[in-house]
């Protein structure tokens, strides 16, 4: 008899991005305007899992979302549904292509809250799609093709990819050369260490999709911005391969700086940081000061909460003197990083 059920589960890790991505020279099929660059966490920290599953007992597509049902009529999903199914019509699986498909995924750290959830989330979507319906060759188009919809995340393009991933914004009006390539495998520099602050769990004010547009509407800083990114990604990929940490890290902070700065540019301006995280900021360029070298970096993404890179030997002593400025808050229990566990920074 014909499978009546099947189901895949995958996790994709987050990535934080150290040269950002913000603006999209086409919206509808999420073009940016300029390259950028990430590093993937590891597979056991800020995670999304998802198990999709086919049955022609199903009678419609069906979604939950942290254990709560979410309309699958959305744009980004519909299009995620679409493009997979697309895909598909040239392999085999014929009777599955037809069959209905439930989602269910779930976030082991804060939704929405600037921790680049739906990139992990969709990632992971897509992946599973592709291995459950068997979809060969290019993958990570169809997560940067959440199309048409203005919450859609094109950085899930780069959790595709583990170790340090570049989005390559390409130069064709189709999005044909738009796509992740990963520059180094996390085996390339296993030192590599992330340190996430979480500052605030609740969602942000401002989407992403909604802020850098307006963003690109007004700010003439971006139009600076966009010119200087290819010398800023050929710097980045070129530290990356040296494994030159010093200067990682400080291209790391001067993009995030500069994304926020543009944020502040925006008409209305945007805030994403706040006091604490402008606190992080201090503390880190203090820290650097006291031994003349970067040690540690600091990126923010559409939210207050701060993503550390530093190198393993660094971590003792980074991570006391975190504890000791922004002593874990008693009520609301342990937060995460790769590879360690760390205390919440108390708001
Ligand atoms: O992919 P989106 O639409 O969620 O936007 C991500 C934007 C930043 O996280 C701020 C930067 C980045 O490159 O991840």
């Amino acid at each position: 008899a014909e499978n009546t059920f099947r189901c895949v589960t995958c996790t994709a890790p987050v990535n934080i991005a150290v040269i950002k991505y913000w603006g999209k020279r086409d919206e509808k099929l999420i073009l940016p305007t300029n390259s950028s660059l990430s590093v993937t966490l590891g597979q056991d920290e800020l995670r999304a899992k998802t198990s999709v599953a086919v049955s022609k007992d199903y009678t419609q597509d069906r979604m939950w979302l942290n254990g709560k049902e979410q309309s699958v009529n959305t744009p980004r999903i519909q299009n995620v549904l679409k493009e997979t199914r697309k895909r598909l019509s040239d392999s085999q699986n014929e009777t599955e292509l037809l069959q209905n498909v439930h989602i269910v995924s779930e976030n082991n750290f804060p939704t929405a809250a600037g921790l680049a959830s739906s990139a992990a989330g969709y990632a992971c979507l897509v992946y599973s799609l592709s291995q459950l319906y068997g979809v060969k060759g290019e993958i990570s188009d169809i997560a940067r093709l959440l199309l048409s919809c203005r919450q859609g995340s094109g950085s899930a393009c780069r959790s595709i990819y583990g170790g340090f991933v570049a989005w390559n914004m390409g130069e064709l009006e189709d999005g044909s050369d738009s796509y992740a390539v990963q520059v180094a495998p996390e085996a390339h520099w296993p030192e590599m260490r992330t340190l996430i602050l979480v500052v605030n769990d609740q969602k942000k004010d401002v989407g992403s999709t909604e802020g850098m547009q307006t963003t690109i509407e007004t700010s003439d800083l971006m139009k600076h911005r966009v010119t200087i990114m290819d010398r800023r990604m050929e710097a980045m990929t070129e530290a990356i391969k040296k494994r030159d940490f010093p200067t990682f890290g400080k291209l790391t902070m001067q993009d995030s700086n500069q994304l926020h700065a543009v944020c502040l540019d925006t008409y209305p301006p945007i805030f994403y940081m706040t006091d604490v995280s402008r606190q992080v900021i201090r503390l880190v360029h203090a820290i650097n000061d006291i031994y003349e070298e970067v040690k540690v970096a600091y990126t923010f993404d559409a939210g207050p909460n701060a993503c550390l890179y530093l190198l393993e030997e660094d971590v003792p002593r980074v991570l006391s003197l975190v504890q000791h400025f922004f002593p874990p808050s008693q009520d609301k229990g342990e937060k995460f990083v790769t590879g360690l566990s760390v205390p919440e920074v108390p708001v």
